[in-house]
């Protein structure tokens, strides 16, 4: 059986282990409280804001080679509403230069936690969009999400996490300028 750690138990880390232990999926949850943990998921999830990304590599980085690490950050200052990476550049690349023994990928990003609990956006079926540099990482991704009763699509290697963060940063400032719903948002159809 697959194992997954998810890091953080909020909004995204809930809905994402409840797609993952429908397509069964062992999940076990790291939080805040958590002193220290032993990681031990073939799939990793970071659910935790951009900034805890940081001081996770620093305390777990060693447990994450060879793992599947996902990275569903959408990389925001609160304040200023502006991405704070690089314009040719992304969090999931940094976390990759941080993690250079781990199969870094970025999903989850694009899709809102409430896409993934109705698993519906719209009319349309919620899609995960999946990047990475490792083929077999993302079709170890893909196959668990698609088992979890959702849609996932390979996005490209791991430069398109830029693109990939840049709509989700755009999906979020229309939700928080009150333009679309946190119960709407994009979603694709081949
Ligand atoms: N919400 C969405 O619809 C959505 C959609 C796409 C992407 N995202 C991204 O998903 C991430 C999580 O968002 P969210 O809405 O789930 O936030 P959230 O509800 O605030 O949950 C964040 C979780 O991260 C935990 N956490 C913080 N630092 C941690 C650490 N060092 N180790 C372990 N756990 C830690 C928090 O624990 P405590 O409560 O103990 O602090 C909390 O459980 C963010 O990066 C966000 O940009 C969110």
């Amino acid at each position: 059986m697959t194992k997954a750690t998810i890091f953080g138990r909020g909004n995204m880390g809930v809905a994402i282990a409840d797609i993952l232990v429908a397509g069964g999926v062992e999940v076990s949850h790291i939080t805040t409280a958590t002193e220290s943990a032993i990681v031990d998921g073939d799939i990793v999830v970071l659910a935790v804001p951009y900034a805890a990304l940081d001081g996770i590599v620093t305390k777990y980085g060693s447990q994450l080679g060879g793992r599947v690490v996902v990275d569903i950050t959408n990389p925001l200052d609160f304040q200023t509403l502006k991405l704070v990476v690089p314009t040719d550049s992304s969090a999931a690349a940094k976390l990759s230069r941080q993690l250079p023994g781990s199969r870094v990928l970025k999903a989850f990003n694009t899709t809102f936690a409430s896409a993934l609990i109705s698993k519906t956006v719209g009319p349309n079926p919620t899609t995960v969009l999946i990047a990475g540099d490792d083929a077999d990482a993302k079709t170890a991704l893909a196959s668990a999400v698609i088992d979890g009763g959702i849609e996932a699509f390979d996005s490209g290697d791991l430069t398109a996490a830029r693109e990939l963060e840049a709509v989700g940063y755009l999906q979020l400032r229309l939700a928080m300028e009150h333009k679309i719903s946190f119960t709407g948002g994009f979603s694709l159809t081949k």
